[in-house]
């Protein structure tokens, strides 16, 4: 691994271009999980858009408390801070733009054609490369603050897979046969998810389903989901505004799964 392709902070500012995600950024070897350190310099007050960034997490947090396994230097992981003066009820659009601009960055950095799994992994040839971790404080009906983490696997190769995720998984790497530069990929995610941020803090979301549809892996497909206390097998049709999926069951009804009950989505063969 040469010295270049280690995440320094310094590097990732380096032609960065964005005014507001990633103007200050803290680059650790290692630590618990970026969200952790974030949440904690969040609540400090740490001004907004500041990264955390690591190159090893010794618990790393995935959705519904997983694991997220990474090892070390090979993945990007980061938390960014984020303050957006919306509602409560419009945080989940930072969600769906997080995974927007990362499938976009991975498509313009690799030419792979990443896609969105509702609700918000990123895709490519059907197995994962990317998780998204948005942890949020309120104040009132008010956002206070939005740690939003992102993983994405980027040069591991299949030898080296965590066994627990080998299957479902994949990285960059392996899918293109050659590396990539994880700053390049780190900074292109930044610009992305800032072109769609600050338009979410004007309150301007018109486009943002449409785009998160136009990428999605998961509309318009036979679907089975499982909740804690039940399965839901139907057809895949739309989100709403807040990101909940809407699915067409057997009988005909349309069932509206909220993203933080689904505990697995499988896309089944249509
Ligand atoms: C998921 O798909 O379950 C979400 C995974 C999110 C992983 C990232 S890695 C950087 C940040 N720190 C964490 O502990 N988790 C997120």
């Amino acid at each position: 691994m040469s010295k270049l392709d280690l995440m320094l902070s310094d590097e990732i500012k380096a032609g960065l271009g964005t005014r507001i995600l990633g103007r200050e950024v803290i680059s650790y070897a290692q630590i618990s999980s970026t969200n952790n350190v974030a949440l904690e310099l969040a609540a400090g007050g740490t001004q907004e858009g500041t990264l955390v960034t690591a190159e090893y997490q010794t618990f790393g947090r995935g959705r519904r408390k997983r694991k997220w396994l990474s090892p070390a230097r090979t993945s990007i992981l980061a938390s960014l801070i984020l303050r957006p003066s919306i509602m409560l009820h419009e945080a989940q659009s930072i969600v769906l733009i997080s995974a927007v601009a990362v499938a976009h960055a991975i498509r313009n950095v690799t030419q792979l054609p990443a896609l969105i799994k509702w609700p918000n992994d990123v895709m490519v040839n059907d197995r994962k490369v990317s998780g998204i971790l948005a942890e949020m404080r309120t104040e009132g009906s008010m956002v206070k603050f939005i740690v939003l983490g992102i993983g994405v696997t980027v040069n591991l190769p299949r030898s080296r897979f965590p066994k627990e995720i080998m299957d479902v998984a994949t990285s960059l790497s392996h899918e293109l046969g050659h590396g990539v530069s994880r700053i390049a990929l780190l900074q292109e995610i930044l610009r992305q998810l800032e072109q769609r941020y600050v338009k979410i803090k004007e309150h301007k979301i018109d486009n943002i389903i449409a785009e998160w549809k136009a990428l999605s892996a998961t509309i318009g497909r036979q679907v089975r989901i499982t909740l804690p206390r039940r399965i839901i097998n139907g057809h895949a049709l739309d989100i709403d505004e807040s990101g909940a999926l809407l699915v067409r069951v057997s009988t005909g009804e349309i069932q509206r799964i909220m993203a933080d009950d689904a505990v697995q989505l499988r896309v089944m063969q249509d």
